[in-house]
């Protein structure tokens, strides 16, 4: 079907899920649109992160999306079932996703989740562990300092195996996890720092890859996929300084990215 896929995130973190949509489907158009004027989303009220979401829903629901991935984990804590309830189109989050790919990789059945205040404190990913499997073991950590860092461009070095260490402490003392779900966008940007400081011994999962494969087969089960020729061009919004946005992702991702345009909000 003709129509675009629908991306949100708080800002430009939600581009580590886009980049795997698009390897896993090459021949679908996305519109992507990111809160960065107001991310970060983490630290804030749920009543906030409910209004600036419901906004940028809104927008792309103006642009006739055939179906919309929060890939933000935060806003999809705090709105997925909102939104099913409220749109007709399919509606996919980050977490049940990634906590289904950490069910097929835990051995010991403990396993650790890592993610912004918000998501943390809503236990979005402990209910989706135990809505799969009561007898899971979940071990939950925010990991502030996290997304201002990857904001800063901190990805690998001295400085960022400090605070990945720091942080992840109270998780690496107990040693008993055996599966680690990366629940924030920003944090596949810091795998292999997470990677060395939690050791070999620990699977690190990041919820996009599994993400786009859920919504590849949704697609596919509703015959909603784009089965024509054509030369894919995706769309980015951004709230903020389109600048920043297009830098951001060709330095993170390498997504070559043409235009950004700027998205007028109702309350931005
Ligand atoms: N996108 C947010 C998340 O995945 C991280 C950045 C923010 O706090 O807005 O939770």
């Amino acid at each position: 079907m003709d129509q675009p896929i629908g991306v949100i995130d708080s800002g430009v973190g939600g581009l580590t899920v886009a980049s795997e949509l698009m390897r896993q489907l090459p021949k679908e158009q996305l519109i992507y649109l990111g809160d960065t004027l107001r991310c970060p989303y983490g630290p804030r009220p749920k009543e906030e992160v409910i209004q600036y979401t419901l906004e940028m829903v809104d927008f792309l629901m103006k642009k006739n999306i055939k179906l919309l991935v929060i890939a933000c984990n935060t806003a999809t804590a705090f709105t997925l079932d909102l939104l099913r309830e409220k749109l007709t189109i399919p509606v996919i989050g980050v977490i049940q996703p990634g906590a289904r790919a950490a069910i097929k990789t835990t051995q010991n059945m403990k396993i650790g989740v890592i993610g912004t205040e918000g998501t943390i404190t809503s236990k979005a990913y402990p209910d989706a562990l135990h809505s799969i499997h009561s007898d899971i073991n979940v071990y939950d950590l925010a990991c502030p300092r996290f997304v201002p860092m990857v904001e800063k461009g901190v990805l690998t070095g001295e400085e960022a195996y400090r605070v990945v260490e720091e942080s992840l402490q109270p998780l690496k003392s107990e040693k008993i996890i055996d599966t680690l779900i990366l629940g924030c966008t920003h944090y596949p940007l810091l795998k292999d720092t997470i990677q060395s400081v939690m050791g070999e011994e620990v699977t690190v999962i990041s919820s996009g890859e599994e993400t786009a494969r859920e919504v590849s087969a949704i697609l596919g089960y509703q015959a909603l996929l784009y089965e024509g020729e054509r030369a894919t061009k995706h769309v980015f919004y951004t709230t903020g300084s389109s600048e920043v946005f297009a830098h951001i992702a060709k330095q993170w991702l390498d997504i070559p990215i043409a235009t950004v345009e700027t998205a007028y909000l109702i309350s931005t």
